[in-house]
């Protein structure tokens, strides 16, 4: 049976190196397939979604996914126009969707939501972000885009900027790339710097420098990944105003920077990259949300087929 099967998605911690390479063999095997062949992968299974946080690309592209291998999908995008709003529990939302759904994908502002869910539901569940603690599917789709972009993963100097602190993304990514052998340089203001609660947990995995200065070495990089100041996170509006905009990537800094370096966001961008790097070869984060739509249709197959495909 496929290791995948039926299983949840909920933490990349729960994913060994062995496990990711799989994930990307199978996106591999999507993106080459002929669509006619690839809507057979999931035909007739429903995907069931339930945002109770704004999302535009994990939501969509899951749809997308889902569509791709020849399924569908139904759900709730807008919180306020379900039965949450006459007091209905999450608990008994998800026993509801997994009754209409074959797998089931949350996003929620609680950390330790998902793996909630997933103790209620009798289908699989995958974590489309809860909290400030893990976007999983999210870093699969980074890791992907990195090993297309730059060949490889081994090697690299990944430089990550902007909110440690209360960006998921990051997390998730840093989690997943404790896998590999890379040299990680984590930028941010002081007060967003990584939660010290997890600092113990990736540096068991992984190698980092920490650093409030983006130019420090950024010639030495050849992936910056960089993330929005997540403002709906921080508890008192005036620290998000002594950090907003603290950093900016635009032509002056890409002209510092290696040749053949990328820039990945998991996105949405407010201002942390100026709009007239998306033009330059080396701004790879629109590349980076379509391979979302692919990392995402092969583990639909994989979850839903007790044989892969
Ligand atoms: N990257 C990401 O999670 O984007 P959305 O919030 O638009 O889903």
């Amino acid at each position: 049976m496929n290791e995948f099967y039926q299983k949840d998605i909920i933490s990349i911690r729960d994913y060994s190196r062995e496990q990711l390479e799989k994930i990307f063999a199978s996106t591999d095997k999507i993106l080459q397939q002929d669509p006619a062949d690839r809507r057979e992968i999931c035909k007739g299974k429903t995907l069931g979604y339930l945002f109770y946080e704004p999302s535009t690309r994990t939501r969509l592209s899951f749809e997308s996914a889902v569509a791709s291998v020849g399924g569908n999908s139904l759900g709730i995008s807008d919180i306020t126009s379900s039965s949450h709003q006459k007091g209905e529990s999450l608990a008994d939302t998800v026993r509801i969707m997994s009754i209409y759904s074959d797998i089931l994908v949350l996003r929620h502002a609680l950390d330790g939501s998902s793996r909630f869910a997933a103790e209620i539901s009798d289908k699989p569940v995958i974590n489309a972000g809860s909290g400030t603690e893990e976007h999983p599917t999210q870093a699969i789709q980074d890791l992907f885009t990195i090993k297309k972009e730059k060949k490889k993963i081994d090697g690299l100097k990944i430089g990550i900027v902007g909110d440690l602190k209360y960006g998921r993304t990051v997390y998730s990514l840093l989690y997943g790339l404790g896998n590999y052998d890379v040299d990680v340089r984590l930028i941010s203001p002081e007060s967003l710097r990584i939660r010290s609660d997890s600092v113990y947990e990736i540096k068991k995995k992984l190698d980092f420098t920490e650093s409030t200065n983006i130019e420090e070495d950024l010639d030495e990089l050849d992936v910056l990944y960089v993330t929005r100041i997540q403002k709906e996170r921080f508890p008192d509006e005036e620290e998000y105003l002594k950090v907003k905009g603290s950093y900016v990537v635009g032509q002056d800094l890409l002209k510092k920077m290696k040749d053949d370096s990328i820039i990945l966001h998991p996105l949405p961008r407010i201002d942390e990259i100026s709009p007239d790097v998306d033009k330059t070869k080396n701004a790879k984060y629109f590349e980076q949300a379509e391979y979302g739509k692919y990392t995402r249709a092969a583990l639909l197959g994989l979850i839903l087929n007790e044989n892969g495909f």
